[in-house]
């Protein structure tokens, strides 16, 4: 089946039961039981519902992998995966992973005794340098949130799997329909769905896939015990969301594209990260791993009050959190997404106060770039 077919034939298709074309919402919380223990797969919908069990299977599907979770938010899901280990436990991490993600290992999971060390994962030699004799997972994001690094997939999993780690990737800014992890090595790929995946700025979600039945049956165990699962509704809108990725990514990536070529001359524009730019340090490895740069830049404009400026005069940008949304959205990493990271951290990365986030959406690309060209100028 080829990518944009499994969007829409993928997982679990309409039901059986009326010959509805869509999988239905299956709006319940209990099943009955012909004798105790006797049901037809569904018990309680913390453990399985059957909505949430199609946007499962068609996530397992479009990832290549054994098994699929949807949680509540990508958060819940990150949370999830990391339950998976114990106290005492080393993760190494992506430096500029998304900010929410940096402050649940630092501030909550700590907590329990997990450890972590953050490094730049697109060089293959700081991951081998910062294995620990008690490291046991590797979490690349890539592209990253918000500075586009791209980490080598294949490289960076063969060499986990050398010193026996696992390893995680967050998936959210590709999505399946331009990069899948697992076939090139990764053993869970994970997504905040809240952004394409989704879609439509309507739904907050987090998705989970595993390429091994064991892992498969310590995440379901994971989900039901701690609970943080995707209700019917939502689950629905995310099945619905997916049927369009692909006419959407590949969207966004073509207005993306004419959007660099004008940021890459402008004047105000001192810094531009997008792994489809030939200068880019990882190009070549996006372009192996992945079928599309996707829909997301950042851009450096010099200043807190330069980024303001141009914020305050956009008109079809809209300021706001999230990203992956039919309508173009701009934000200030900074002061927003990665407040949670301490500033001199921030410095270190290079996530500046002038430093701006658009995440290119399905208007008509000259109307984005007029918009761009008159608020910087
Ligand atoms: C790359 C990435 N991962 C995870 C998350 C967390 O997802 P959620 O906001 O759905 O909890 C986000 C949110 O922005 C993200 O950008």
């Amino acid at each position: 089946m080829k990518r944009k077919t499994k969007l829409i034939h993928g997982g679990i298709s309409g039901d059986a039961h009326t010959g509805a074309v869509n999988v239905p919402i299956y709006q319940v919380s209990t099943y009955k039981q012909e004798g105790v223990g006797n049901h037809k797969g569904f018990e309680y919908s913390r453990t399985g519902n059957p909505t949430r069990h199609a946007l499962e299977e068609l996530i397992k599907d479009l990832e290549d992998g054994k098994r699929g979770f949807a949680f509540s938010s990508g958060m819940a899901a990150i949370t999830a995966v990391m339950m998976l280990f114990k106290q005492g436990d080393h993760i190494l991490l992506t430096d500029d992973v998304y900010g929410g993600t940096f402050r649940v290992i630092t501030k909550v999971l700590n907590k329990f005794g997990i450890e972590a060390t953050f490094i730049d994962t697109s060089s293959i030699s700081n991951i081998q340098e910062a294995i620990q004799s008690n490291t046991v997972a590797l979490y690349i994001e890539t592209p990253t949130n918000p500075l586009l690094k791209i980490t080598d997939i294949k490289a960076a999993s063969a060499l986990a799997k050398e010193h026996g780690l696992l390893t995680i990737v967050d998936n959210t800014f590709s999505t399946p329909y331009f990069q899948t992890p697992l076939p090139l090595g990764a053993d869970i790929v994970l997504h905040s769905a809240t952004k394409y995946l989704g879609g439509h700025s309507d739904v907050v979600s987090g998705l989970v896939v595993v390429n091994d039945d064991d892992l498969g049956s310590d995440l379901h165990f994971i989900q039901n015990s701690t609970g943080g699962i995707l209700g019917p509704n939502d689950s629905w809108l995310l099945i619905r969301g997916i049927k369009t990725l692909g006419i959407r990514m590949e969207e966004h990536e073509r207005s993306a594209q004419e959007i660099v070529s004008f940021l890459s001359t402008h004047p105000q524009v001192e810094k531009i990260y997008y792994p489809g730019l030939p200068a880019h340090p990882n190009h070549e490895i996006s372009r192996q791993q992945a079928l599309g740069f996707g829909g997301m830049i950042s851009f450096d404009v010099g200043s807190e009050e330069k980024a303001a400026n141009l914020l305050s005069k956009l008109k079809y940008f809209t300021l706001a959190e999230s990203l992956g949304a039919v309508e173009s959205l701009i934000s200030v990493p900074a002061k927003m997404t990665h407040a949670s990271i301490p500033k001199e951290r921030r410095a270190e990365l290079g996530i500046t106060d002038g430093l701006v986030r658009i995440s290119v959406g399905l208007e008509d690309v000259d109307d984005l770039i007029e918009d761009l060209k008159q608020a910087l100028e």
